[in-house]
């Protein structure tokens, strides 16, 4: 949600004096004039496996069958007949290219070049990797942007191949594919999205952001203040919930020794979890990139990069003395920013492992880069390895843990980004419908969150808290 106008009126001054407060560790104003060219040189960067486009997977015989079955809910060993049909029919990455055009395929409250003007950009948005990696295929953006061939595959949007991963490699060899072991994907360059943790993975590199990959050719994928300034929507993510909104192309299945296997309703805490702990490394590895590009004296990366913390901690009317009392401070001193709580609930005992990162980054003055970097890769690194247990464990392992990091999550802060995320991860719970609890007492549960009643949830809560 967008601050209002008195809002960020009053806002105005408060962000004065932080950006004072700030003092010598900002190197930017947080002004939005951002001049050098974007992400890595032009043409740089090949990709190991080159695209191929939707095109090479559309044909009758092979995903662009109907797609009748699918797009009315019915799923079978046949879907991937009609998937590519299904994506073209309903998928809302069919229009994201569009978005940097001056023919957006749906109503933006800021148009790309309104955005780009705002940043002074000398190039328009589809000539610009720091956009073109989000909105087409990542590991097309570094390239040549005049390239006819490469503007006619970015034109696709989010296609096949910026989930898939570039088709050169697997094109041919994945039709005869038999046991889909990780290890055949990981050599022909296909990404093994029926791995929950790299499927989550995948969709955090766009919905959250990430840093430069030069093996893939994948320029650095970084929504920081000064676009969101200018008028992009500031990304907000559920893996579970969003999961939820893709039109499905796909039966859903696990790939076991003994053949596919479906899943059951626990599914939808597996994805909750997994994707909440992917989020946090997502977190953690753009703050590493950008600490990294900070030190390298990159100037296109200011720091401390404002889209790093909360953003009602500078945004919002100077007289709410709420704000620092210690149900809203936590553990905060005076003054310290919140990080990010609108990305990862990290209030978990499962979320052990990203605390390093947020004491530095909550301190009265936060760390420098010289010391975040360091730290916000350590705990990616743990959290990668957690998103990797996490997809092996045994489905009862799983769902009372997703219930133990909900509850520990959900912290009474009076703050509608908390509130959000917890109402995402309660939807999950329930779709999961492995917790016996009556339907009546969900919908009281969501009413309470709504109105920040957290007494009235404390029965729900407590039921989930108890293994
Ligand atoms: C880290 C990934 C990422 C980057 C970088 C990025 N975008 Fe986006 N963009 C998104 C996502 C995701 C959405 C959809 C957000 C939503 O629905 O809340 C979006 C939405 C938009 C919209 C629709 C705005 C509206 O009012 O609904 C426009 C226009 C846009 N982007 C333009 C740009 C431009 C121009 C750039 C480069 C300056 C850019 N984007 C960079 C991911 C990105
Ligand atoms: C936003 C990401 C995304 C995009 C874009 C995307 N897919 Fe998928 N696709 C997935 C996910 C996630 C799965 C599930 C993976 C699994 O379980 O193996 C999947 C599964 C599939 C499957 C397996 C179907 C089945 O029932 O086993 C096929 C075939 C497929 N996609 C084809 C395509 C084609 C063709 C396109 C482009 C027209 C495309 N996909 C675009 C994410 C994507
Ligand atoms: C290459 C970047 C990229 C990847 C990878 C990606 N997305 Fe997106 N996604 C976008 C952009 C850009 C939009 C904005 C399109 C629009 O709003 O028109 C978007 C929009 C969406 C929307 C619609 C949101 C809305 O508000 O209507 C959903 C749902 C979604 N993505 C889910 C996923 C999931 C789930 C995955 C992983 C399986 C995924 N995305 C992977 C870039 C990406
Ligand atoms: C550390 C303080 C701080 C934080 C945190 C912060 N902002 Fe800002 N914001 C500012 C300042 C200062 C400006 C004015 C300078 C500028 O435009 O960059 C501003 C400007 C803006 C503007 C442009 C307003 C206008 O009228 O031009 C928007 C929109 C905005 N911020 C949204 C956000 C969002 C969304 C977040 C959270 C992701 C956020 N801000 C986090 C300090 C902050």
């Amino acid at each position: 949600m967008i601050p209002n106008a008195r809002t960020l009126a009053v806002a105005g001054a408060a962000a004065a004096a932080v950006l004072v407060w700030f003092g010598l560790q900002t190197r930017s104003p947080g002004a939005v004039t951002v001049p050098a060219p974007p992400g890595p040189p032009a043409g740089a960067a090949v990709p190991l496996h080159a695209a191929v486009g939707n095109t090479g997977c559309m044909s009758a015989a092979c995903h662009g069958n109907s797609a009748a079955k699918a797009l009315s809910g019915t799923f079978d060993a046949s879907t991937w007949e009609g998937s590519g049909t299904c994506w073209a029919a309903r998928d809302p990455h069919t229009r994201a290219y569009s978005l940097l055009t001056d023919k957006p395929m749906r109503p933006v409250r800021a148009t790309a070049a309104q955005i780009m003007e705002r940043m002074h950009s000398p190039v328009p948005a589809t000539e610009d990797a720091r956009c073109l990696a989000c909105h087409s295929n990542p590991a097309l953006a570094a390239r040549d942007s005049k390239d006819p061939h490469v503007v006619a595959l970015r034109q696709e949007g989010v296609g096949c191949e910026s989930c898939h991963g570039n088709a050169s490699g697997w094109l041919r060899p994945h039709t005869t594919w038999k046991a889909d072991t990780k290890a055949e994907y990981a050599a022909a360059g296909m990404t093994p999205l029926f791995d929950v943790g790299d499927r989550a993975a995948t969709c955090l590199g766009c919905h959250v952001g990430a840093p430069a990959d030069p093996e893939r050719g994948i320029a650095v994928r970084d929504m920081n203040h000064d676009m969101i300034a200018a008028g992009h929507p500031r990304l907000n993510f559920d893996f579970a919930e969003f999961h939820r909104e893709l039109p499905k192309h796909w039966q859903e299945k696990e790939r076991t020794a003994s053949g596919p296997k479906p899943r059951g309703p626990e599914f939808d805490a597996r994805l909750w979890l997994v994707g909440r702990v992917a989020q946090a490394e997502a977190a953690c590895m753009l703050l590493a990139s950008r600490a990294d590009r900070a030190k390298a004296g990159d100037p296109r990366t200011p720091w401390p990069e404002l889209a790093e913390f909360n953003c009602a901690a500078c945004h919002h009317d100077l007289p709410e003395p709420w704000r620092s009392e210690p149900a809203a401070r936590g553990d905060r001193p005076l003054g310290a920013l919140k990080w990010q709580t609108i990305w990862p609930v990290t209030a978990g005992a499962e979320f052990g492992a990203v605390r390093p990162v947020v004491t530095a980054m909550q301190r009265a003055r936060p760390a420098g880069y010289g010391e975040i970097g360091p730290l916000a890769h350590q705990s990616a690194a743990k959290l990668s390895e957690l998103r990797q247990n996490l997809v092996g464990a045994a489905d009862a392992d799983l769902v009372s843990r997703s219930r133990q990091a909900f509850v520990g999550g959900v912290g009474g802060n009076p703050e509608w980004d908390t509130d959000g995320q917890v109402l995402w991860g309660l939807a999950a719970l329930q779709r999961s419908r492995l917790i016996d609890r009556p339907a009546g007492e969900f919908d009281r549960a969501f009413d309470a969150v709504r109105r920040r009643d957290w007494a009235s949830a404390r029965p729900l809560l407590d039921a989930l808290a108890r293994p």
